[in-house]
């Protein structure tokens, strides 16, 4: 079955990351000339979404205005014959299909994916989490849908993370199946290094089945009294198998300030226009 509906939240405080978040979303920052979130959508284009649902939540209007049409600017780069820019500004607003849900209140990733769920309707979708940008030839999405269309099971992106990070994620607890692909056993929401049933963490792409709203529905508050989706993985874990699939590619978590950087540096690096200064600036520095 075709995945190509893609739920992407945003509506998180950003609280790692204030005070710039105070009034700007995090996923508005820039790495190098495009905002993190620009990342994302490319990444769900690339992998055949062509539908997007973002939860938004309150200071959160500017990413509506950066996918929106912007004739002011528009009308200024056509006088000033600036045709260049002016398809960058224009390819954006055309980019695909977007609508718009408000979480009321940021009550977790699991109450704001439930937000979407009249839209989902019947269909399997994908969800990205607006702060992960990952790189790779194929893209992690991508990556994921296959895996769905080849088994027919709710499939969760996963890599290794360091063991005294396991507070920081949902981990897994399961089999290896075949490559990359483990089937679960259990998920547990961001245990103590201590109580952690391994360092295999889930980060921020998943494909799921529809039925996942339902699971979350039924899923009351856990950690930081908020609604989980690590809950609703496991009740859904239950009920139809869910498979975690070790995908390939470097991510950058944008929300954390060291990942926000070494991004930074990775992408200026690749940048035609910047490479060459910005290996010069790193050696005169080191
Ligand atoms: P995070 O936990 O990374 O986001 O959620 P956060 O809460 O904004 O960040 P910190 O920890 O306070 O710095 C992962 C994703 O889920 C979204 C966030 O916007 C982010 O993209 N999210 C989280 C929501 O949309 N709603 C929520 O209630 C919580």
């Amino acid at each position: 079955m075709e995945v190509k509906k893609a739920v992407i939240p945003v509506a998180g405080m950003g609280t790692r990351f204030l005070p710039a978040t105070k009034s700007m979303p995090k996923e508005m920052l820039p790495v190098i000339d495009k905002p993190v979130i620009h990342y994302v959508v490319e990444e769900a284009i690339a992998s055949g979404i062509d539908d997007i649902i973002f939860i938004t939540g309150r200071s959160k209007r500017s990413i509506e205005d950066y996918f929106d049409d912007s004739p002011e600017l528009e009308s200024h780069l056509r006088h000033k014959k600036n045709d260049k820019q002016l398809k960058v500004v224009q390819d954006i607003s055309s980019m695909l299909d977007i609508h718009y849900i408000r979480q009321k209140e940021p009550k977790g990733l699991g109450d704001a994916i439930l937000t979407a769920k009249k839209h989902i309707n019947d269909e399997p979708f994908a969800v990205l989490l607006g702060d992960d940008i990952i790189v790779n030839k194929k893209p992690c999405t991508m990556q994921l849908i296959e895996n769905f269309q080849k088994y027919g099971r709710s499939t969760i992106a996963v890599e290794e993370v360091p063991p005294e990070k396991t507070g920081s994620y949902g981990i897994v607890k399961g089999k290896p199946l075949e490559g990359p692909i483990y089937i679960i056993d259990d998920i547990v929401e961001k245990p103590a290094p201590s109580k952690a049933p391994s360092n295999i963490g889930a980060i921020g792409r998943y494909v799921f089945t529809p039925e996942i709203m339902d699971c979350i529905e039924r899923t009351s508050e856990g950690v930081g009294n908020e609604i989980q989706l690590t809950d609703g993985i496991r009740l859904l874990n239950k009920e139809q198998k869910v498979y975690a699939y070790r995908f390939t590619g470097k991510r950058y978590d944008t929300g954390d300030k060291i990942e926000y950087v070494k991004a930074i540096i990775d992408f200026s690096l690749q940048n035609e226009e910047t490479k060459e200064d910005i290996k010069k600036y790193i050696s005169g520095i080191l």
